[in-house]
């Protein structure tokens, strides 16, 4: 067993969880602590708050061990050496991070009254957050006791533990270059690059990280919508760019565009983050303009097809953000469904991990009027056409001549590209996909 033992604030959120489950798995005692006394009772029933592919297996493993436990109690983290600051850090009504949970987390380390501890924050924080922590440290008389490290995580929902096993680089910053050098030799695999610098280096590498991949996505939507109206097919172009090492062919998928807890929320704050020093950030307020546009294009072509949408019968397929999650934060399919619920469509929803109202974690007078269908078939049953917005795998499993036979009208407009237009249409399938 490895004789540090590390903790974890946050510690049963999406990041702090897979953190604590990772850890312990490489020999470190580990204790998770976090707030919420729902999650917390219902992970000693076996009960994850979130699905992540390899999790719960290495959860239920290193609990058997007893290398990692779970606790509400703050002052469990007393004997931890390091702690990782995993909390939400969602923003405020005017595009400000929220960081009160993060100063929250501060607190609680400080009335530890902790001898050598190192900090981490994984958390998504602003630029300058860690040398702010810093400072009220110092304020505080603990800067020699506590040092800070920025430590942002790339792990992507859905491949999380893998992920944390085969990380492409490790980014520590800090003002104290033991501190920094001590998180990094907590796990950094052999030729796994590792980036030690400032903590400010650190906090905008992760910001400029995800406006990247957004700015990506974004661009392929717009080179899409030129494909639709030149005749040409995105998912060759794609390729064809792709195949150029300097651009690579990773988040080149033309779609609904891009969604979720992370790319929108991480793009929003550094644009508010760049007018806060009064620069404008002309391309990445472009990026999410086009994201916002792409997913108003696929109603649109529910329309084009379909002419109003009143009372027209739509099974959506796809409620989580991207497959192999059942995430819901921020999702594509929550505005593209209120849109078409609001132009009077009747909707049906199908998601393999998504089967209820309560899991997406909105009221229900927010989405009134949706069904929910345990089968994509249930979903299909008598509708004028299906609108694709996640990538499931299941779906590729189907009989679409099945699909054909049980729709009313049979269209498929796939925000996706999941299928061969050809295919759909040698079985009488009207398919629209995006861009091509
Ligand atoms: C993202 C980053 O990819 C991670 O590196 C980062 O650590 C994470 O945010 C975070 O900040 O915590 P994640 O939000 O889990 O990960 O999901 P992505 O795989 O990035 O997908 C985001 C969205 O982009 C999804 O809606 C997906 O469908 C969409 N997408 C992705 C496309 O539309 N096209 C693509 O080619 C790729």
């Amino acid at each position: 067993m490895n004789n540090i033992t590390a903790g974890i604030i946050g510690g049963l959120g999406h990041i702090g969880l897979i953190q604590a489950a990772c850890l312990a798995e490489l020999g470190y005692v580990t204790i998770a602590y976090d707030k919420d006394q729902n999650k917390f009772k219902k992970i000693h029933e076996k009960i994850l708050p979130f699905q992540e592919p390899g999790l719960e297996e290495l959860i239920t493993k290193n609990m058997a061990k007893k290398r990692l436990s779970f606790t509400t109690n703050p002052e469990s983290l007393s004997q931890a050496e390091l702690i990782y600051i995993c909390v939400n850090t969602s923003p405020l009504a005017s595009g400000e991070t929220n960081l009160s949970q993060v100063f929250s987390a501060l607190n609680e380390i400080m009335e530890l009254s902790p001898k050598k501890t190192t900090v981490a924050i994984k958390s998504t924080v602003p630029v300058g957050t860690a040398a702010i922590l810093t400072k009220i440290l110092a304020e505080n008389n603990l800067a020699e006791d506590i040092k800070i490290v920025s430590n942002p995580e790339f792990l992507s929902e859905g491949s999380g533990v893998t992920d944390f096993w085969h990380p492409t680089r490790v980014v520590v910053g800090s003002d104290s270059r033991k501190a920094a050098e001590f998180v990094a030799s907590i796990y950094s695999p052999p030729q796994v690059p590792v980036i030690i610098t400032s903590s400010e280096n650190a906090e905008l590498i992760k910001y400029a990280s995800n406006a990247f991949l957004a700015t990506k996505i974004s661009f392929i939507n717009e080179i899409a919508r030129f494909c639709e109206r030149a005749g040409a097919d995105i998912r060759v172009v794609s390729k064809g760019i792709g195949l150029d090492p300097r651009i690579g062919t990773d988040f080149l998928e033309a779609g609904a565009g891009f969604s979720g807890p992370c790319l929108e929320k991480d793009l929003k704050s550094l644009i508010f983050q760049a007018e806060m020093y009064h620069e404008k950030p002309i391309l990445l307020k472009s990026v999410l303009d086009i994201n916002e546009q792409q997913r108003k294009n696929i109603v649109k072509k529910l329309e084009n097809s379909l002419g109003r949408l009143e009372r027209k019968k739509i099974a959506v397929w796809g409620m989580a953000f991207k497959p192999e999650t059942d995430d819901v934060r921020s999702s594509h399919s929550l505005p593209i469904l209120k849109h078409l619920l609001s132009m009077g469509a009747l909707v049906t929803v199908h998601d393999p991990w998504v089967r209820s109202p309560e899991q997406t974690g909105i009221a229900e007078n927010e989405l009134p009027e949706i069904s929910w269908s345990a089968s994509p078939y249930g979903a299909a049953e008598n509708k004028d056409a299906i609108l694709i917005l996640t990538a499931w795998s299941d779906y590729r499993k189907l009989d679409f001549s099945k699909i054909k036979n049980i729709m009313s009208n049979p269209l498929i407009v796939d925000g996706r590209n999941m299928f061969d237009p050809e295919k759909m249409q040698s079985l009488g399938i009207k398919y629209l996909g995006v861009g091509i």
